[in-house]
């Protein structure tokens, strides 16, 4: 989604907008763009493309001691052009803004201030609002603001500069996230915490409706009454060079390679002497008392985290869980009863629908828990719990390690609503837990094998099509595998309950198919076997997923991937990383730009 970057301080502007954006590439963009206040007017500078097209454009510019915005489009209203780009600009060219989101009645707004004159040069939501902050504009930009945010219905941050008033730059959000850095002497904006980072570590997070008025020395801001406002200041605490790729060629792998220190990060501060601890959380036994039921809801792979979620509360506490994404739960009157528990899984803590189910679901009484990797987030202010994952960033739009740790979460939340709920047979929440404890290690183990997923990934990458089946679990975790590949290589795939197959989509298969089967539970090995041989009757190429000493898979599949092993019920944790590795190695030898996969973007802050 689109990246939003300001500065008000005595640097050269520029470069420091320009730096800040490139941290911001990776929420996905197809045209970048700056406005900067100098004493002639406003310098507005953009282009299609990616930023070395802007930095080329910006060669001859240079302005310090004032302020100035800059933006990474990613286009919704409008094809990717010069027009559309961001900053966009009233009439007179004095006041320029950057927007991420959605102006839901922009034409209405449009045509009204068509009829008051304006014209317009883009076919973007966002040029109304450049307009009407000129309509409103009578010497107070910070009031011309405050007057336009009541009349703009939809979602969005909003960075906006005037030649008016050098040295200021005012910033507004409603259900799009925006972070405001306090320097020292200096003050900035942005989507997000990377950009911020070369200046300071201090943050303030917007909350809806709030507006902000920025310069180099002073930071104000007002809620939606127009009254001034205290906000939470939040100390980063993680290091700029983990959102770099740190002699990585990708963040993605980098992020694979953190996976057992960030589960560690996740699990270790809450355990000690064999016991698992979550009520720093606020999920304890006054949130879970009586429930009947639990909802969980998310989008992508945090849904696919939480389908892995059923599976283990439902095994474990014996507790009914429905699962839903959160575009689908929003739209559905769904039923939830008052007191009913809630869970909502999110890395970033933005995205758009999983919010809007959130406040659906408070709103029908519900108590929410919240599973978030980006603290501060609009996810996690508004739930009555939140488990932050600590996987610190994720840069790469495919989310790796970031799921990871949401299994921990989860996995450590089922164990103890079981406990609480009295269901665990003697000795099971010690085995759980020190299962638990393990599986950092084991990732480790599971990385020293990313050779044998290279080699693998370089014989098949050419493959159009890829099945990927299993039952239980194992089916839960094809879906996150299949939605990799897909994501980042471009491959079709299919995830399929290994069991459903032959109920249709076994038609597909041919000489050469490469089927995926992951085969970790033993309870159903022999089962997925039968399913297995069905698809090699018909031609396909089985890889093998399953935990090492399976001699049964070893005989049945043509290759084989090994997990070290463990309880059963870990398999999806420690069998997702080769999945990911997978995805990865394939779409590196198709060439794909894998950090950022065409159409997509790290936080969907639109609907
Ligand atoms: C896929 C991916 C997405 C996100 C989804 C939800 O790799 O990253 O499917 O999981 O957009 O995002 P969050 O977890 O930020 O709510």
């Amino acid at each position: 989604m689109c990246g939003i970057v300001g500065y008000a301080g005595g640097r050269d502007v520029i470069p420091v907008l320009l730096g800040g954006l490139s941290k911001l590439e990776y929420r996905g963009y197809d045209s970048a763009g700056v406005a900067v206040v100098c004493e002639g007017g406003l310098i507005v500078r953009k282009t299609k493309g990616r930023l070395d097209g802007l930095r080329r454009l910006v060669e001859d510019c240079s302005v310090a001691d004032t302020a100035g915005i800059g933006h990474t489009r990613w286009a919704t209203h409008g094809e990717p052009s010069f027009e559309n780009s961001h900053p966009h600009t009233n009439c007179a060219g004095d006041i320029a803004v950057v927007h991420n989101g959605i102006i839901e009645n922009y034409l209405k707004l449009k045509d009204w201030l068509r009829s008051e004159g304006a014209v317009f040069v883009s076919d973007t939501d966002t040029e109304v609002v450049a307009h009407l902050i000129n309509y409103h504009y009578r010497g107070d930009l910070l009031e011309a603001v405050s007057k336009t945010l009541p009349r703009l219905e939809g979602s969005y941050a909003l960075g906006v500069v005037s030649s008016k008033h050098p040295g200021l730059i005012i910033a507004a959000r409603k259900d799009s996230p925006l972070v405001i850095g306090a320097g020292s002497g200096e003050n900035l904006i942005a989507s997000d915490i990377p950009a911020l980072l070369e200046y300071t570590r201090d943050v303030y997070f917007l909350r809806d409706g709030d507006v902000a008025a920025l310069t180099r020395d002073e930071i104000a801001i007002y809620d939606s009454y127009g009254a001034r406002a205290r906000r939470e200041a939040y100390h980063v605490d993680w290091d700029v060079s983990q959102a770099e790729r740190g002699g990585f060629e990708h963040f993605m792998i980098k992020e694979i390679h953190e996976e057992p220190k960030a589960m560690a990060d996740t699990f270790s501060p809450r355990y000690r002497d064999g016991h698992i601890d979550i009520s720093e959380t606020g999920i304890d036994e006054r949130l879970v008392a009586n429930i009947k039921k639990i909802n969980i809801i998310a989008c992508g792979t945090a849904y696919h985290a939480g389908m892995v979620g059923k599976y283990v509360i439902e095994e474990l506490a014996r507790i009914p869980v429905e699962v839903e994404v959160a575009s689908e739960f929003r739209y559905r009157r769904p039923i939830i009863e008052p007191g009913q528990l809630v869970l909502i899984i999110s890395q970033s803590g933005e995205t758009a629908d999983t919010l809007a189910a959130m406040r659906e679901a408070k709103q029908k009484g519900a108590k929410i828990a919240a599973i978030v990797n980006v603290v501060g987030s609009s996810i996690s202010r508004e739930a009555d719990a939140v488990f932050y994952t600590h996987a610190g960033p994720e840069i790469a739009v495919a989310s790796t390690k970031a799921y990871n740790t949401q299994l921990m979460a989860i996995y450590m939340i089922a164990v103890e609503i079981a406990r609480m709920a009295g269901r665990l047979e003697p000795g099971a929440y010690e085995r759980l837990a020190s299962g638990l404890s393990g599986l950092p290690d084991l990732i480790k183990k599971v990385l020293e094998t990313k050779n044998v997923i290279q080699r693998l990934a370089s014989g098949y990458f050419s493959k159009n099509s890829v099945f990927f089946i299993g039952r239980g679990l194992d089916y839960v975790l094809s879906m996150e595998a299949s939605l990799k590949l897909k994501e980042i290589s471009y491959i079709h795939s299919e995830a399929y309950a290994a069991g459903e197959l032959k109920h249709g989509t076994i038609a597909l298969i041919e000489k050469g198919t490469l089927v995926v089967a992951i085969a970790t539970q033993e309870r159903l090995l022999e089962k997925t076997a039968s399913n297995i041989k069905e698809v090699k009757a018909r031609g396909a190429h089985v890889l093998a997923v399953c935990f090492e000493g399976n001699k049964m898979l070893e005989n049945l599949a043509d290759e084989v991937i090994y997990l070290p092993k463990t309880d059963d019920i870990f398999a999806p944790i420690l069998a997702v990383t080769p999945m990911q590795l997978f995805a990865y190695y394939m779409a590196v030898e198709k060439g794909c730009d894998v950090d950022k996969p065409r159409n997509l973007a790290k936080s969907v802050t639109v609907e």
